[in-house]
């Protein structure tokens, strides 16, 4: 027998996905803290609330870097463009391993298995920005424009 979905189901699990990702754009991953009041807040189960986070690759419940680097390690960005190479690229120059995160809390080093961008290999995900077609000097770059961008913004935290 199917199993049947109602609307109100469809619309409350909508919810708590927002709920959830509102929560960890406060403080960059889901906090205990933060998985309580949403249960509180929605009158869901603390249970629901923690299976949907973890089942969703969307939300973290560990901290993370500033910037999370997510490199494809999939087939085409495997076979065409050299993911290997480009992760063992990032590892040296950010001086982590992947599943890492450099001492700063700047960033955070993931592989994934697909960004659905085969056909722009290799590519990488940071944040919720996706670049294609990369080359170590792309990467390079990259690195320098996420680390002016921490500065300026800790500079004008200072001021
Ligand atoms: S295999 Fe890398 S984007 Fe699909």
């Amino acid at each position: 027998m199917a199993t049947e979905v109602r609307a109100g189901d469809r619309g409350n699990r909508g919810r708590l996905l927002t709920a959830l990702y509102i929560a960890q754009e406060q403080e960059g991953y889901l906090t205990a803290e933060a998985m309580q009041r949403v249960a509180e807040r929605l009158g869901v189960s603390e249970a629901e609330v923690y299976s949907t986070a973890s089942f969703y690759t969307l939300f973290r419940t560990e901290p993370v870097g500033r910037y999370v680097i997510q490199v494809c390690r999939g087939l085409s960005c495997y076979l065409v463009g050299g993911a290997e190479r480009l992760v063992d690229y990032l590892e040296r120059k950010l001086g982590i391993k992947a599943g890492e995160t450099t001492a700063d809390g700047l960033f955070t080093l993931e592989t994934v298995q697909c960004l659905a961008s085969c056909g722009t290999a290799p590519a990488m995900r940071v944040n919720d920005e996706l670049y294609e077609h990369l080359t170590t000097e792309k990467v390079d770059m990259l690195i320098d424009q996420f680390r002016e961008r921490a500065e300026r913004w800790a500079a004008l935290n200072q001021s």
